[in-house]
């Protein structure tokens, strides 16, 4: 399902709020040989906004793909900040890490391939600094173990966002049997049951068709 006039109008959005951006541009054309699945230019700002406004300072991205929200993400975080990015592919990795380098974030932005599953068990086991920010955009049916690792790298306060969850309205279909779509709706669950979390779902139309995003706001431990 899709629709010329949200096309025109993330394309009128887009051209009013985003000044021309080289380094964006050479990404997306870098990543021509790659799935284009990446959060479109509107997807990316509001994500870079949401970083800004919780003042992100270390955000975990799952899915890097080319670096595209990875930049946007990066882009907004303090001298101090960082971004770690969880890829299973080593070749959208290396994509990435160029990409990223372009826009002069390779201090702040590590991306480290392998399967997420694996990358989080490190995390969790490195009891580092917990995560003010997660991205989540890998493989759908994993989703909600990536979740659930999310809440417990983050502290009260830390916001976890999880891309594609609506799906052409697979998310509600249950006679279907989509895999990636059980995943989300687990994922869903999984979010109302949890009293820890203040969850929100919105659905998104525009270049990328019909879709949503989830929101949780880690609000007790
Ligand atoms: N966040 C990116 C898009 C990510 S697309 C952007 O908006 O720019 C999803 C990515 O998840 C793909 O690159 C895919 O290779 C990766 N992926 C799939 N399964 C994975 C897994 N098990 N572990 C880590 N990454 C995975
Ligand atoms: C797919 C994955 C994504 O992360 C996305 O934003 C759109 C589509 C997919 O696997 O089809
Ligand atoms: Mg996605």
């Amino acid at each position: 399902m899709n629709d010329d006039r949200w096309d025109a109008v993330d394309a009128y959005a887009t051209r009013l709020l985003q000044p021309a951006d080289p380094v964006l541009e050479a990404a997306v054309k870098e990543s021509a040989g790659l799935p284009n699945i990446a959060v479109s230019a509107a997807q990316g700002q509001f994500l870079h906004l949401l970083a800004r406004a919780i003042h992100a300072r270390r955000i975990l991205e799952v899915g890097t793909l080319g670096g595209y929200s990875a930049i946007w993400l990066g882009r907004a975080l303090p001298d101090d900040g960082r971004l770690i990015s969880l890829e299973l592919e080593e070749h959208h990795a290396e994509v990435a890490r160029r990409n990223i380098a372009r826009a002069g974030l390779d201090g702040k932005v590590e991306v480290r391939i392998g399967p997420a599953l694996d990358s989080l068990a490190r995390l969790r086991s490195d009891h580092g600094e917990p995560f003010d920010l997660v991205f989540i955009d890998a493989d759908k049916r994993n989703t909600p173990e990536y979740f659930s690792t999310a809440v417990d790298l983050s502290h009260v306060g830390s916001l976890i966002v999880v891309d594609n969850v609506v799906r052409q309205g697979k998310l509600i279909d249950t006679e279907t049997e989509d895999p990636d779509a059980e995943g989300m709706r687990r994922l869903i669950e999984q979010m109302g049951a949890d009293r820890r979390l203040a969850p929100a779902v919105i659905q998104t139309v525009g270049v990328k068709g019909w879709d949503g995003f989830a929101f949780a706001l880690v609000v007790a431990s």
